[in-house]
């Protein structure tokens, strides 16, 4: 399998990004990605101050601090079980997966900070998610970060789209870029270990995984519902987007399509 070219994104128009494997799941080639990816990030750089509409101010604040502590954490457990899974290129993919996450988190920091904001401790939404994840093993954690996944990816487009400010344009389209990736990698590698159940398990598979992605959409647009109120976005058009994205996903993951 050879590596794609680098490709620019229009509906973003930011950095030049390499894109994945495209068939079947690869390790190798996904740890290329990663790594060109981290080579070529750019310099997050955020004025002193940034300050928006009052009507947005706050309520995006409120928001993004929970998106910062959902992004930082250690993944002990993902990268247990990547570990256990026994491939040496995947176990460094999840690393570095990781690790961009934690830069979101560091991003999103500044971001809060440049805002005015304080950043939290804890959340309850955060200890829920994380609970959910490791209930049982490294497909399901997967099934449950890809969930939580399109719904970052969303509302950060969201961000991008809705908030009339340059530099959080470029972070946030920075983020969303990363975010679609995310999606890809582990879509692909979910695809490679379901792709042996019989058809019916992959249709229960499909229909719990269903009902715990409306269940967190629905939670969080009641949790978010200032910030999306201040975005413009009603909770039916963020949970259509949501889901749009995340059935493209689920049934590829699933060879369903
Ligand atoms: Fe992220
Ligand atoms: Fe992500």
């Amino acid at each position: 399998m050879t590596t794609q070219p680098l490709v620019h994104d229009p509906a973003i128009g930011l950095p030049l990004q390499q894109v994945g494997p495209t068939t079947t799941f690869d390790a190798s080639q996904w740890r290329l990605y990663f790594e060109e990816n981290r080579k070529m990030r750019p310099a997050v750089k955020l004025p002193n101050e940034i300050v928006l509409n009052e009507s947005v101010q706050e309520p995006l604040i409120r928001s993004l601090q929970k998106f910062q502590l959902g992004e930082t954490g250690e993944g002990h457990h993902l990268r247990k079980y990547a570990k256990h899974y026994g491939d040496a290129d995947y176990t460094k993919c999840v690393d570095m997966f990781i690790k961009e996450e934690q830069s979101h988190a560091q991003i999103l920091s500044q971001v809060i900070l440049t805002m005015n904001g304080n950043l939290l401790s804890w959340h309850w939404t955060d200890v829920v998610f994380t609970v959910f994840r490791r209930v049982l093993h490294l497909k399901t954690e997967l099934l449950v970060l890809l969930i939580a996944e399109v719904i970052g990816k969303c509302f950060y487009k969201y961000v991008v789209d809705k908030v009339d400010n340059k530099p959080l344009e470029e972070i946030f389209s920075l983020m969303v870029l990363d975010e679609i990736m995310h999606l890809k990698f582990h879509t692909e590698f979910l695809s490679e270990q379901l792709r042996p159940y019989p058809w019916v398990m992959k249709h229960i598979v499909h229909y719990v995984w269903c009902m715990l992605f409306y269940t967190a959409c629905f939670a969080f647009v009641m949790d978010h519902r200032k910030a999306l109120t201040a975005l413009n976005v009603s909770s039916g058009d963020f949970i259509a987007t949501c889901s749009k994205t995340f059935h493209v996903k689920a049934t590829r993951a699933l060879g369903m399509q």
